[in-house]
């Protein structure tokens, strides 16, 4: 049989650190997925207009702060003075937008896995695939486990592979490519992170059968969790902390 990449992640990923109980990527998301008792989280990750690194998922900031516009237009001081909890309730209020260096340090110091989700401006593909690759082998030196770089960006998959070849890389699909078996190979991926709802019992086999591994999001109905669990799969990325969480 198939030798499978090394995967020293927990099956049980908590999606943007909080899933719905806190504001996204944020500190604050972290510790209520520690709370939950995950031992690892999946984030977002861009570059500032001036090459900073930021957790956050869309390409504008309206969505999950006070402020207006694309984040690509927006410095890292101008982003640090918006509130990034407001969005989601108030005892959310002022939280801010953390640097992908902060929240390096908390995961390493808590023993938390990151799966880092490399999701660049528009136009900025290989410089922040390649500043991420190049900031997490700093971040994460001496750390126990690896980060997990994942994106839709084969661009930025592309420059993580060159700037950083010894991080493991999983390439992310909104849908499953015929030809994934050939993008695996190509990035020198371990992982293919796939939609839920493309999730079969087949997939998984032949994704293993291949040699590697296999993950997806989001994963929200517990009875569902429980089936792809049972076909095998190596990861659930879920917003439902309290529903679908590692045993205690
Ligand atoms: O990395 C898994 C998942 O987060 C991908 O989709 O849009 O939630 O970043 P999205
Ligand atoms: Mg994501």
């Amino acid at each position: 049989s198939v030798k499978l990449p090394s995967w020293p992640y927990s099956r049980y990923i908590a999606h943007r650190g909080g899933g719905r109980l806190a504001p996204e990527n944020t500190l604050a998301a972290m510790r209520v997925g520690a709370e939950h008792g995950f031992t690892m989280f999946e984030y977002d990750v861009k570059l500032s207009r001036d090459n900073v690194l930021v957790l956050m998922h869309d390409d504008d900031v309206d969505r999950t702060s006070n402020g207006r516009g694309p984040a690509a237009a927006k410095t890292y001081a101008e982003l640090a003075q918006l509130d990034f909890g407001s969005w989601h309730s108030a005892a959310y209020a002022g939280e801010p937008l953390p640097t992908f260096a902060a929240v390096a340090r908390y995961t390493v110091a808590n023993g938390i896995a990151s799966n880092v989700e490399i999701k660049p401006c528009p136009g900025r593909e290989a410089e922040t695939g390649r500043a991420v690759a190049l900031a997490a082998r700093q971040l994460w030196q001496g750390a126990a486990e690896a980060p997990l770089l994942s994106s839709f960006a084969e661009e930025a998959l592309q420059a993580a592979l060159e700037a950083a070849p010894e991080l493991p890389r999983a390439l992310l699909v909104e849908k499953v490519p015929a030809d994934w078996r050939e993008r695996l190979a190509k990035y020198e991926c371990v992982a293919l992170n796939i939609n839920q709802k493309d999730a079969t019992r087949e997939l998984i086999a032949a994704v293993h059968a291949a040699g590697y591994r296999i993950a997806a999001w989001t994963v929200n109905d517990p009875e569902r969790a429980r089936l792809l669990l049972d076909w095998g799969i190596d990861g659930i990325f879920t917003d439902e902390l309290a529903a679908i969480r590692p045993a205690a």
